[in-house]
């Protein structure tokens, strides 16, 4: 009788939570602020107690919970109702409590490519071998054969490692070796949101193992062990190298199907800060509009990090626009993507001896020349022919099509382009030409061979079209071209600064290779790879961007293990460049547009000189508490984010005076002047001057113009008087200072909004 009714009530309770689960219970990250229990089973229970106090029980408590964060701060994610949330808010030692997001990863799963090795810089570097640099990845997780992840000269494990390899399905301990010294997945806040792995229709393993190709392909880009002969389907075989080769990586699996709940990716950052994690890189994040830091997952946890002496560089994500840039808090390394020197072209060869240029990853070779339809001759029965032209599902007439090659239009930017080429082959077609002006420098791979043109070969395409009777061409397979001009560019589809939380705070940071990027990939994700298993692939995106800074971030910190997350950060940002190697501006595709800080922040980065970039803008995490202070951060929020009660001094240092390696002033009312202080990482005696790149309408002044050092480690501070003498009405006007003792130059953009003179 009694057990009846202990499983009775417990069939309720499930019901009950099944039913709220359907209607209005969602999933909450109940933050909990800084650790103060050692002992994370007291936490667990603690959190069950609390918990019970608003759903009723213990059981439906335990039911609920799903999350217990606890070594590197407190708290707990759980499935609530919105009355049951608040009612949690308001209990003692709740900071805050907010709905788990999504963040997606940085590349756009249709967008497939072809490609060689890393850029030639990073074969400059040497890493010391028994470096024990450890980079924690927070992606899909990792496909642990690959050669990139070979141990191989690797001593043991570094003591201070702290993490672990977590078995599951296909992932047994010996996957983890003196490279993956560590391996962990979280799937609970995904299935809340989502439903169970299996109901999403797709390949995955219930593991740190990676089915989406996008963890093993940013893992071996930070930290891949050299290959030689390296090849996607035999094109641009090169050496695959990540960026710091001996540099160890512990695998954090956060994100499955492209999605990564917020909840799973801040219990990834729990684990990797108290595991021992040197540099984190997260090559996810929110869609925009990003939210502001008191209420962002990714905020918090990288706040923690940051605190603790750990980088983390993220994506700044591949939206286009201006004001889209994601993972923009100031103690963040935030990426945008470029070029480098290197095409890939697969040519047209029209029916009329005429060759267009075309661009795309394309291994098939076509024997022989077909006739050519446009889409929109081609359309399916009822279907308008402006409809046909994109080449979408059950638009086209397969009668029309058989054996043609088929030209194709985009509707949107976020095409999915890959299926366009599936439907094509499913009516029989046996290639595509996509117009496609504004993403032809993007290599994506299709089902039949294709290739990207732009504008004007599309003019020329549809003359020879209209004016031939049998209008045929032949697609050719890829060429890769070397040493193109100019590189760098920005990628069309990079997010834009400004930064919308905190504009005064110039975003991206800085800019890194992230088109067309080769790099170790999972053999069983052939979505990506236009249905071909390959074991290296070639994908863009602000996610391959990301790894390749995180790379240059673990090589400084295994030479200078003592500098903090903002001292390197100084060091990749003041050394970088904005001009390319046409010695002009660094322009932004597809068109070559004229770019600000915006595009790429301090510039496209340079390894070699970021290991010695003379001097540094350091600051700590009261620096950043200051900031928040003076754009008006509450006491309450701040309690938001740090997890602990923070007065703000009064009156606050005003934001510009934030000790960052740029320069940025978001409201300007006349003349002002900001305040930096640098710290001489030289050995001898060293006299940098300042030279200064003045912005449109605004007269500068530095203040000394001469800073004289005599010993390492030495600080000095300067004072930059703003005099404008034009209004930028609303918009920003840019220029840059520079310190130089001649062999180094520190480079910091300047950014003003002038709202008056
Ligand atoms: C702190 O976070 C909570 C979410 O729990 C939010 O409702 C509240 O507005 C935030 N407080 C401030 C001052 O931003
Ligand atoms: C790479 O491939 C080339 C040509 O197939 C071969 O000559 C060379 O020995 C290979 N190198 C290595 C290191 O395997
Ligand atoms: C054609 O496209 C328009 C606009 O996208 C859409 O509203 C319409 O339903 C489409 N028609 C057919 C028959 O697919
Ligand atoms: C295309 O449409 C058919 C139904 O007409 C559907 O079964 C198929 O899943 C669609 N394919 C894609 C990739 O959307
Ligand atoms: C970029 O340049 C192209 C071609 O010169 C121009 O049509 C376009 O408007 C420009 N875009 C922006 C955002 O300035
Ligand atoms: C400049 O004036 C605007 C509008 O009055 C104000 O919002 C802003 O805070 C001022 N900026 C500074 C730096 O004082
Ligand atoms: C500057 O621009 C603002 C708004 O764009 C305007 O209100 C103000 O009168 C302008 N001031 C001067 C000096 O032009």
């Amino acid at each position: 009788m009694r057990l009846a009714q202990v499983l009775t009530l417990l069939l309720f309770i499930r019901l009950t939570l099944v039913h709220g689960a359907s209607s209005n219970a969602k999933h909450y990250i109940v933050y909990m602020g800084e650790h103060s229990h050692p002992n994370s089973e007291s936490v667990i229970s603690a959190n069950h107690e609390m918990l019970a106090s608003v759903t009723g029980s213990l059981e439906v408590a335990k039911e609920a919970a799903l999350h217990h964060y606890s070594k590197s701060f407190r708290g707990f994610s759980a499935m609530l109702t919105p009355e049951q949330a608040k009612r949690v808010a308001e209990s003692d030692g709740v900071v805050s409590v907010f709905e788990s997001r999504t963040s997606k990863i940085h590349t756009t799963r249709t967008w497939n490519f072809l490609g060689i090795d890393s850029i030639q810089q990073y074969k400059q570097l040497q890493m010391d071998s028994s470096s024990n640099v450890i980079v924690g990845v927070i992606d899909s997780g990792i496909w642990p054969e690959s050669e990139s992840f070979s141990d191989q000269g690797f001593g043991p494990v570094p003591d201070k490692f702290k993490g672990e390899c977590v078995t599951g399905e296909q992932f047994a301990l010996s996957n983890c070796n003196r490279k993956i010294i560590g391996a962990r997945y979280y799937f609970k806040g995904f299935e809340a949101e989502y439903g169970s792995l299996e109901s999403q229709g797709g390949t995955f393993f219930r593991s740190a193992r990676d089915s989406d190709g996008h963890g093993t392909h940013t893992a071996s880009t930070v930290a891949g062990s050299v290959v030689a002969n390296v090849s996607l389907l035999g094109m641009a075989g090169g050496t695959a190298r990540g960026g710091a080769p001996s540099a160890r990586l512990a695998i954090y699996k956060a994100c499955w199907f492209g999605l990564c709940s917020d909840a799973d990716v801040l219990l990834a950052m729990d684990d990797a800060i108290s595991d021992g994690a040197d540099i984190l890189s997260l090559s996810l994040g929110p869609d925009p509009p990003q939210s502001i830091y008191f209420e962002d997952a990714i905020s918090i946890g990288s706040f923690h990090a940051f605190q603790k002496g750990i980088l983390v560089s993220c994506s700044a994500g591949n939206s286009f626009f201006p004001g889209t840039a994601s993972n923009v808090a100031p103690w963040i390394l935030t990426v945008a993507a470029s070029s480098v020197d290197r095409i890939f072209k697969s040519n047209i060869y029209l029916g009329n001896s005429r060759i267009l240029k075309g661009f795309s990853l394309n291994p098939l070779k076509m024997e022989t020349s077909y006739g050519l339809i446009a889409g929109s001759a081609a359309a399916a029965k009822g279907v308008p022919p402006s409809n046909a032209s994109f080449c979408k599902n059950n638009t086209l007439d397969a009668t029309l099509i058989k054996g043609k090659i088929v030209v194709c239009t985009i509707e949107t930017l976020t095409d999915n382009r890959r299926e366009k080429s599936i439907f094509i082959r499913q009516g029989g077609g046996v290639g595509m030409i996509l117009i496609d002006p504004l993403a032809k420098d993007i290599g994506f791979q299709f089902v039949v061979p294709g290739t990207v043109i732009g504008q004007e070969e599309a003019v020329l395409l549809q003359k020879y079209m209209e004016t031939e009777k049998n209008p045929v061409a032949k697609i050719y397979p890829t060429i890769t071209v070397l040493n193109t001009k100019p590189a760098p560019a920005v990628a069309g589809f990079s997010s834009m600064g400004p930064n919308i939380v905190t504009p005064e705070i110039i975003k991206p940071d800085i800019t890194g290779p992230g088109l067309n990027i080769l790099a170790a990939w999972s053999p069983v994700a052939i979505e990506a790879s236009a249905e071909r298993s390959v074991n290296y692939n070639i994908v863009s995106g602000t996610s391959m961007s990301c790894p390749h800074i995180s790379a240059v971030a673990a090589i400084i910190k295994s030479i200078k293990p003592s500098w903090s997350p903002a001292a390197i950060k100084s060091a990749i940002m003041t050394t970088a460049t904005a001009l390319d190697n046409t010695k002009h501006l660094i322009g932004r595709q597809p068109f070559g547009n004229e770019t600000t800080p915006f595009d790429y922040g301090s510039g496209h980065i340079n390894p070699t000189a970021a290991l010695e970039p003379g001097l540094i803008y350091d600051l700590d995490s009261t620096d950043i508490i200051n900031f928040l202070c003076s754009i008006g951060a509450s006491p309450a929020q701040l309690k938001n984010l740090t997890g602990q009660l923070t007065y703000c001094q009064n009156p606050p240092i005003p934001s510009y005076n934030l000790n960052y390696p740029s320069i940025g002033v978001s409201n300007m009312n006349g003349s002002l002047s900001v305040y930096r202080t640098v710290t001489y990482y030289g050995k001898d005696p060293t006299v940098y001057y300042a030279y200064v790149d003045h912005p449109v309408g605004v007269k500068v002044k530095v203040t000394p113009s001469k800073l004289c050092f005599t010993k390492t480690g030495e600080k000095m501070s300067f004072k930059v008087d703003f005099i404008p003498y034009m209004n930028s009405s609303g918009s920003f006007v840019f220029g840059a200072l520079t310190w130089s003792n001649g062999i180094h130059k520190v480079r910091s953009p300047i950014g003003l909004n002038v709202l008056s003179v």
